[in-house]
């Protein structure tokens, strides 16, 4: 990611933009990525993306479909990696993140199949780790991640990263593999499975190394049911009990946008910010 908007500041040596509303999020999102596309592509013949679900970058597929759809922007060198699944879940089940995005992203855009990747939530539960191994072999064999959206939980967790008891260097060391769901994930994952007993609740998720490797790591936060969790990753302690406040460990490479209302908790940390000059 090359340009930033005079707006940026700079928090723990993170970037960090507030804007106006979602809207706003989403379209500045949809630019970084698209930056990141071109430059990954014109540097190395393709873009490695790690991509994530949940209703934060909707409007940010919904404004990369349109730039397709308009012609100016390509799929066709473009490799992605979904942070997680659910499992056990079929991938035509409409709950899926593999069903997920094919609705908003795959499906109206010009990827290529076998270059959009999830986990796969249908592996026989005796081939589950080596399944997440062979993921994360399939990203290294890429050439890493150009780029990895992601966006925040309530709790904190990045992915299906759940808040835990790790020190700081064990957590910085997870892989991906197969984890149980925090009660705050459940409730919130209510939207697609009708209620928070209905949700299934175990996934797969990428590992926080794997994450934390990425080239670029852009973050994106609205609505303020997200503030305490934004306020606490960027101005806290680096801790396992709030997974994203890890990204400050790798902050030069770290970006978050998020809206105002997810940024209401922070007045204070924004006084002592640098603008980016
Ligand atoms: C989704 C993911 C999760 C979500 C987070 C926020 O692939 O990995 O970490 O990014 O739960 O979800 P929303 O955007 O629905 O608030």
């Amino acid at each position: 990611m090359s340009q930033f908007a005079p707006d940026s500041l700079r928090i723990r040596d993170m970037r960090l933009r507030i804007l106006p509303d979602a809207r706003a999020v989403s379209l500045a999102a949809a630019e970084i990525i698209e930056a990141a596309i071109r430059e990954a592509t014109a540097a190395r013949g393709q873009a490695v993306l790690g991509l994530a679900t949940g209703a934060t970058p909707e409007g940010v597929y919904a404004r990369l479909a349109e730039r397709h759809a308009a012609d100016e922007l390509s799929f066709r060198h473009v490799t992605t990696y979904n942070l997680d699944e659910y499992y056990p879940i079929s991938p035509v089940d409409p709950r899926s993140y593999r069903a997920y995005m094919h609705r908003h992203l795959f499906g109206r855009v010009d990827i290529t199949p076998n270059r959009a990747h999830l986990l796969d939530g249908s592996v026989p539960e005796s081939a589950v780790a080596e399944h997440c191994a062979a993921f994360e072999g399939w990203i290294e064999s890429d050439g890493g991640l150009d780029l990895q959206l992601l966006g925040i939980g309530r709790n904190g967790h990045i992915g299906f990263n759940e808040p835990c008891g790790l020190s700081v260097d064990e957590a910085r060391r997870l892989r991906t593999r197969l984890v149980e769901l925090h009660p705050v994930t459940r409730a919130d994952a209510r939207r697609e499975f009708g209620s928070a007993e209905a949700v299934i609740p175990t996934a797969l998720t990428l590992g926080v190394a794997t994450i934390l490797a990425a080239r670029s790591i852009l973050i994106l936060a609205t609505g303020a049911h997200k503030a305490e969790a934004v306020a606490a990753a960027l101005t806290g302690p680096v801790t396992a009990h709030l997974p994203a406040s890890l990204l400050q460990s790798v902050s030069p490479r770290v970006t978050w946008i998020v809206d105002q209302a997810a940024a209401s908790a922070l007045p204070e940390a924004l006084a002592a910010a640098s603008p980016i000059g």
